[in-house]
């Protein structure tokens, strides 16, 4: 069966049985400040499970890209996957444990054709909080999976939520047995010696969590679903892992023609590179901007790019084969995700530029890395592995890797003490005042120094958080601004800049100050240098909620006053900063 066959037959049954088909959204979730990437098909109906009413109705039914890095550690094995396409349906307030059931069952047995021997369920046992889940096992033992086939665990194996807060509650899983023999006599779905494979689970969501270890009940019953795509498509296709389906199999072939070397020999090397090109191409080729970076998912993507470049260079690949195999991905995909044939060029350019980036300091990095090594009595100091993350870019998870390799023991707890510390700090010394920045204080200078506030924040809204004011210089005539980033800004992203600024405009955003101390701006997350060089207290501009600023003055009293923003030049000033010239038109 053929990938988007399988799909419309998961949709199909679904809408059959009264259910909508709602979009496929953003891998980057919207108004969820607490996670970077979409992790779930209901992550973006968290609204909805809450109690909001939604417009197409009760019963919805998607296809959802996720990607889960948690398990990043076991990519490679036979069924763990970066980027995941998640077959969801949900009852909003509608059908509950038992017509769930039904549907998975029915769906699986009836629709699919797995024989009913080889599935294996899990249900809640119930705890001092919550009680044991009757309906479901029963539900399980009316449709025909026999005693010996439920199983029953604590929270930990069946319950689920986000894990900060929102929609949650027991669930039940369904598992493939695989039929290997058992590996001992405890042996059962939460054993994770591969016998038993989870394929779906179905989450019944009647509580909110609220604090660490606090729920209210909801206002409705809610119904969650989600299959992973890729191990049920394996399964269709008896296949006995997802990597040799053809969601892999053509980036695997063309990964040995490219190494001269086999795929068997290379089973997890081969297996990291394909899942996390897929990733980065996924990434790279969503609805939102992100670009290798060193902040939040600009770094997960950079780690996903650097770590598969390692072991393409582990099997003596050159670097270009990034490209072909993104090339390989994006035609597997892009009739089911045209975007990914419309950013096509956006994506092998952003990773030719982030191999040209790694490229330079990896061969140096190693380098420093056996030099560290050769007398460092099997344990690597966090200041050598931070060393290695910031002046030689190397993601921790690859120099643990290299640890790993040569009998070495690296802290990451450690490794990540530091890297916070050096978050905070670039943050605070990132960010200058604008003082001597304006030549005179004429309307243009003063329109066009309020167009710099909102260039600075969505620089870093595009860019990263970590970006830099390094200068400032404004005429009458036009803006100048310079700022820390490593290379050239890309058409889309320069776009992407002057629109956000332009939205700003057109929102009509009113523009206060307020005098507060320097402790007040900091907790206000205003940007600026929180120096010696401030008075007690000092000034802070707000734009609407978009940028808030250390500075003197004077601005414009609101946006709509600005006119059109354009950037008229994009340059390198020196080595690793850039140049932004603008004009209000
Ligand atoms: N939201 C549930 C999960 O991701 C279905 O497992």
């Amino acid at each position: 069966m053929k990938k988007n066959e399988m799909k419309r037959i998961y949709i199909d049954y679904f809408v059959n049985n009264g259910h909508k088909e709602i979009k496929n959204s953003s891998l980057i979730p919207d108004n969820d400040p607490s996670a970077l990437y979409t992790m779930a098909g209901m992550h973006p109906l968290t609204p909805y499970l809450l109690g909001e009413e939604h417009p197409l109705g009760q019963r919805l039914v998607n296809v959802q890209k996720c990607i889960r890095t948690c398990d990043i550690e076991e990519v490679g094995d036979d069924c763990h996957v970066t980027l995941l396409e998640m077959l969801g349906n949900w009852s909003l307030g509608d059908y509950f444990k038992e017509k769930s059931i039904e549907f998975s069952f029915k769906f699986l047995v009836d629709i699919l054709g797995i024989p009913v021997e080889r599935l294996a369920v899990t249900v809640f046992e119930g705890d001092a909080n919550f009680p044991k889940d009757s309906e479901s096992y029963n539900a399980w033992l009316s449709l025909g999976i026999k005693k010996e086939n439920i199983y029953s665990y604590g929270k930990k194996e069946n319950w689920w939520g986000l894990g900060y807060g929102g929609p949650c509650g027991t669930d039940t899983e369904i598992f493939y047995d695989n039929f290997k023999p058992k590996c001992s006599n405890e042996c059962g779905p939460a054993c994770s010696c591969g016998k038993y494979v989870e394929i779906w689970n179905n989450v019944f969501m009647e509580y909110n969590q609220v604090g660490d270890n606090s729920y209210e009940s909801l206002s409705q019953k809610n119904v969650d679903t989600g299959m992973g795509f890729e191990r049920i498509y394996a399964i269709v296709n008896n296949k006995s892992n997802l990597y040799e389906t053809d969601l892999f199999s053509d980036a695997i072939k063309k990964l040995e023609l490219l190494s001269g070397k086999n795929y068997e020999d290379n089973l997890k090397g081969f297996r990291i590179i394909v899942d996390h090109i897929r990733a980065a191409v996924f990434i790279l080729g969503d609805e939102n901007l992100v670009v290798p970076s060193n902040t939040e998912q600009g770094y997960i993507l950079r780690r996903l790019i650097r770590r598969s470049l390692r072991f393409l260079k582990k099997i003596e690949c050159s670097e270009d084969s990034i490209v072909i195999l993104s090339k390989v991905t994006i035609d597997n995909y892009k009739d089911e995700y045209p975007l990914l044939e419309i950013k096509r060029d956006f994506i092998v350019k952003s990773l030719e530029e982030e191999s040209r980036l790694f490229n330079k300091t990896l061969t140096k990095g190693l380098k420093e890395f056996n030099k560290m090594t050769l007398d460092c009595n099997g344990y690597l100091d966090s200041s050598l592995s931070f060393k290695l993350y910031d002046t030689f870019g190397f993601p921790i998870e690859m120099t643990m890797e290299l640890c790993m390799e040569n009998n070495i023991t690296v802290s990451i707890e450690e490794f990540n003490k530091r890297f916070e510390e050096h978050q905070d700090k670039s943050r605070l010394g990132a960010e200058k005042k604008f003082s001597g920045g304006m030549g005179n204080n004429d309307l243009n200078t003063i329109k066009l120094h309020t167009a710099t506030h909102l260039l600075q924040q969505a620089l870093r809204q595009v860019l990263g958080r970590d970006i830099c004011q390094k200068g400032s210089n404004i005429t009458s005539e036009r803006l100048r601004f310079d700022f820390s980033f490593d290379r050239k800004l890309t058409e889309e992203e320069i776009f992407r800049v002057e629109s956000l600024v332009n939205n700003q405009i057109n929102l009509k955003l009113d523009i206060n100050y307020e005098n507060m101390t320097v402790s007040e701006a900091m907790e206000k997350g205003a940007i600026g240098l929180f120096g010696d060089k401030y008075e007690d207290i000092i000034k802070v501009y707000s734009i609407g909620d978009f940028s808030c600023e250390i500075c003197g003055g004077p601005h414009v009293n609101n946006t709509s006053e600005l006119g059109k923003f354009k950037i008229i030049k994009e340059e390198s000033s020196s080595s690793g900063v850039r140049r932004i010239k603008a004009i209000l038109e």
